[in-house]
């Protein structure tokens, strides 16, 4: 008989770096107001790497805690999936230098590109993969330096994003914990609403490609927007569904940091009050693939999630891609 495993997050951990843009440092650089941005947004500031600082940097400072709270050692993790849109380098992967930078001998590690869906991805595969019995402990981690991909004149975008990254560990839990669904989406279709036009192979970076701003983010913010609110709210029914439970069952709803007005649209879509969710995109901005296990790590750690607690987490981003996890909390 095959034995039935279970899987879920042992442990969070995540890292910020230290500098901060305020709005009203934004007004001096291009032609916004602090008001525009917190009420369209509700963004207050945002954390940027410093220049010393790449994404496997930020992977590490956000790994370790997340090591640590799962009771392990570095030694103890046998894979490594980063998911970012902004990774170091084409290649290697970043999951590779985190491998590096962490020592970890025995592991293997590859990157995921899902968008600001990464952290949702990561642990709906890295469960499973736990669950097989391929890899006993999987350190998942979102990581991004966007402000290095953002054009600093674009108002649209450049106010929008941080730097950051959210870790978790996955293990094995007993039976009835860890990860009890996912639901995970995608339409490819979409993806030029919201892409990075000159970055790869269809359109290489040329002096032309600098000069028109084509190799930095290019969002249709309206349009990305509806995207969002539809797909977030679905996913996060359909995942609900999978695992036999309904919205009023939820403890802790985390949903990807883009802008508060998708979040609190999708929370009164879903009926979620505010005590059963967590929002921090007013302090860090929109991180991308970082922003749910940044969340995840500040909830768990501010004592808001206990054992036993249904924790939803809903991402959506470039892609376009989209997914739900429904964990029961270990500890
Ligand atoms: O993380 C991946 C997923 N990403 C998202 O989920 C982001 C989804 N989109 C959004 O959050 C919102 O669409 C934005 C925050 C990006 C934009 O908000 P919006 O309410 O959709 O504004 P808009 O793009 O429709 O622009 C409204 C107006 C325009 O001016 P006009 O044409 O009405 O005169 C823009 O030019 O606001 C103007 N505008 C700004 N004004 C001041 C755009 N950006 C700014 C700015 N400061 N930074």
């Amino acid at each position: 008989m095959i034995e039935k495993r279970y899987a879920g997050i042992l442990g969070t951990g995540h890292y910020v770096p230290e500098k901060i843009l305020t709005n009203s440092d934004l007004e001096k650089m291009v032609d916004t107001s602090d008001e525009w941005i917190r009420t369209r947004t509700g963004i207050e500031m945002r954390h940027l790497a410093a220049r010393s600082e790449n994404t496997s940097d930020l992977c590490v400072k956000a790994a370790l805690p997340a090591i640590e709270a799962a009771g392990l050692e570095p030694d103890d993790i046998d894979f490594v999936l980063v998911a970012t849109a902004s990774p170091d380098y084409v290649v290697p992967s970043t999951a590779c230098l985190v491998q590096d930078k962490l020592g970890l001998t025995h592991a293997g590690a590859m990157d995921i590109s899902a968008g600001c869906s990464g952290f949702i991805y990561a642990t709906a595969l890295a469960s499973n993969l736990v669950k097989s019995g391929m890899y006993r402990h999987i350190l998942i981690i979102g990581a991004e330096i966007l402000s290095r991909l953002t054009n600093w004149h674009d108002r649209s975008t450049c106010v929008l994003f941080g730097d950051g990254a959210g870790a978790a560990v996955i293990g094995e839990t007993e039976e009835g914990y860890g990860l009890l669904s996912s639901d995970l989406g995608s339409d490819g279709s979409l993806g030029k609403i919201l892409d990075i036009p000159a970055s790869g192979v269809a359109e290489p970076v040329t002096h032309r490609s600098i000069d028109s701003g084509r190799i930095y983010i290019h969002m249709e913010g309206p349009e990305v927007f509806k995207a969002a609110v539809r797909h977030m709210g679905a996913t996060t029914l359909n995942a609900l569904d999978k695992a036999g439970l309904q919205k009023e069952d939820i403890d802790m709803f985390i949903a990807h940091q883009a802008n508060n007005r998708i979040i609190q649209a999708i929370a009164k879509r879903l009926g979620i009050p505010a005590d059963k969710m967590w929002v921090n995109v007013n302090r860090f901005g929109n991180t991308s693939a970082a922003s749910v296990g940044i969340a995840l790590d500040e909830a768990v750690r501010a004592g808001r999630v206990k054992r036993g607690d249904i924790v939803v987490l809903s991402g959506f981003g470039a892609g376009l891609t989209w997914g739900s996890d429904v964990l029961r909390w270990i500890y």
